[in-house]
């Protein structure tokens, strides 16, 4: 079994503040991250910043600052923003590092001299938002940039080109051979039917009309193209081309690692065609996974700064907890398909998944295992009423879909399986009726009562865990659950807890005022 686990989200672009679209793959690459880390993998969690490109420049322009001095500013509110979430990334890499921008210069020079990149020119319709040369079938006639739809214009430059030609049949051999390397295939047959099949051109990979990048060593007024450069990051991160390199043997090269890169559909076709084409090109590893989430949108169009319908995950965070922000975000759109933001969806999920069912689970047995127990957690008696088999049937049933699902990528799975327990478990109140139990002289049945919540509950906060980063400790605290339970390890057998005082606390979740709080949050979105 693989023992060291590499994940990945995309480097985001320094051109605009980052908004819950953003937070929504940050999110939940983390929950990912964690989850291995509770299995025991030794994980590598990165992300970072793409601070190159002539957008970049001219904003920077725009704003009266020079490139770094714009991009500074603005890479530290990212920080703030995975802190405000957190994030529990190992490294954060900036494409303007020092040892990064080495390693593209140099791979740069590598496929030069190799002759996988040759000097040429290019000719075609370019588009400066998506630094991207397009053909005249793809701009049509009225001349749009097919991707996102502003006016392109014509453009001619020297370039160096890459030979895609040399691994198309490796890399579609590869796409055969590896079915799970494009999740949801349907996205591998749309960048072998939309890009591949109809001839895929040598792809431009440098650039002479801005200078705010990387330069080509063997000629500077060239610098690399975006894409090079930000792709690389995955392994300069890992000190690749470096005089230490054993981070990138150990997450990239051995064996005995998972590569995992998590993206955002509009990126699919870097990910999947040119970045495992580069990897060839070095005699290096491709990914294993490349997982490709949806998109969160408002309404019916994307979330973008520019069409000015951006929600900011910090005011959610500050009203609601950042355990609310990555609940929604990771139950709400299922894991690979396209979502939607609306303040009612997340002031509910708040209210049904996280205070009544879970968290008025808690409360509720809590203040029975205080009144009828004294507050002792009776220990664990086996089997001992009608509905106890079923019950803990479905909790080992439900660690080992739970672990199928992530194992799997599918989080939002792995959260509805989890929620089966806890609606099981308050349906086991309803079943049992503790308070008529309570009324019996023989305490032997209610014992078990108390006892099978505790570990029911027990099991739930541990499996949220990667989800929520502190409701499961203040269930902890008032279950009074060990620091040496509080792990996976434990997960094996039914009927860890017991024996030790509760201590009652505040709701994990208070309930929120539905009409005020979807009230709150539209004003924020439109403000
Ligand atoms: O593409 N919902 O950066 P980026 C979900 N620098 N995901 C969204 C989203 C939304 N509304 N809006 C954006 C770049 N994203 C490059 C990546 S990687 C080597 C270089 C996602 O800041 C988007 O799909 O424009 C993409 O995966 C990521 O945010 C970064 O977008």
């Amino acid at each position: 079994m693989k023992k060291n686990f590499f994940i990945s989200t995309p480097i985001y672009y320094p051109s605009a503040k980052l908004h819950i679209g953003h937070a929504y793959c940050t999110t939940l690459t983390d929950t990912i991250a964690r989850y291995k880390r509770m299995r025991g993998y030794d994980v590598f969690f990165l992300t970072g910043s793409d601070e190159h490109g002539e957008k970049i420049e001219t904003n920077a322009a725009k704003a009266g600052k020079t490139p770094q001095a714009f991009v500074d500013e603005i890479v530290e509110g990212f920080h703030d923003l995975w802190q405000t979430l957190d994030i529990s990334n190992d490294k954060f890499i900036r494409t303007t590092d020092q040892n990064h921008m080495e390693t593209v210069a140099n791979i740069f020079s590598r496929l030069l001299a190799q002759g996988d990149i040759y000097l040429g020119k290019y000719e075609g319709w370019y588009c400066t938002h998506e630094e991207t040369f397009w053909t005249d079938t793809q701009v049509g006639s009225d001349h749009l940039c097919p991707e996102c739809k502003r006016p392109v214009h014509r453009s001619s430059e020297e370039s160096y080109f890459f030979k895609t030609s040399k691994y198309v049949d490796r890399l579609l051999r590869y796409y055969d051979e590896n079915p799970k390397f494009i999740i949801p295939e349907s996205r591998k047959n749309e960048m072998v039917n939309t890009f591949i099949k109809p001839g895929l051109a040598d792809l431009a990979v440098s650039r002479t009309s801005f200078t705010w990048g990387i330069n080509v060593k063997e000629n500077p007024k060239h610098v690399v193209y975006v894409w090079l450069d930000a792709l690389t990051n995955y392994i300069s991160a890992l000190g690749y081309g470096t005089n230490d390199e054993s981070k990138f043997k150990k997450f990239w090269q051995d064996k005995n690692s998972e590569i995992v890169h998590i993206i955002g559909a509009d990126i699919t076709r870097f990910h999947a065609i040119y970045w495992p084409m580069f990897l060839m090109a070095l005699d290096l590893r491709l990914p294993d996974r490349e997982f490709v989430h949806g998109l969160l949108m408002m309404k019916d169009a994307k979330m973008s700064k520019s069409r000015g319908n951006v929600v900011d995950p910090y005011p959610l965070v500050n009203r609601y907890g950042v355990d609310a922000v990555r609940y929604y975000l990771a139950r709400e759109t299922i894991f690979g398909s396209d979502g939607q933001f609306t303040p009612e969806q997340f002031v509910e999920r708040i209210n049904v998944d996280l205070a009544n069912d879970f968290g008025n689970l808690l409360n509720r047995t809590v203040s029975m295992i205080d009144k009828y127990f004294e507050g002792i957690i009776p220990q664990y008696p086996g089997k001992v009423t009608e509905f106890d088999e079923e019950l803990e049937q479905l909790a080992m049933s439900t660690i080992s879909n739970y672990q199928t699902a992530f194992d799997d990528l599918k989080v939002t799975d792995a959260i509805v399986e989890t929620f089966k327990l806890i609606s099981a478990s308050n349906k086991y109140i309803d079943n049992t009726k503790p308070w008529e139990l309570a009324k019996l002289e023989d305490k032997s049945k209610l014992a078990s009562v108390m006892n099978h919540l505790a570990n029911n509950l027990y099991i739930s906060a541990l499996l949220l865990t990667p989800i929520l980063t502190r409701a499961p400790q203040k269930l902890f605290a008032q279950l009074g659950v060990e620091k040496k339970l509080q792990t996976f390890e434990h997960l094996v057998k039914y009927g860890v807890i017991g024996g030790q005082k509760v201590n009652k606390g505040e709701p994990l979740f208070p309930r929120l005022d539905a009409a005020k709080e979807i009230e709150f949050i539209r004003t924020m979105m439109n403000g």
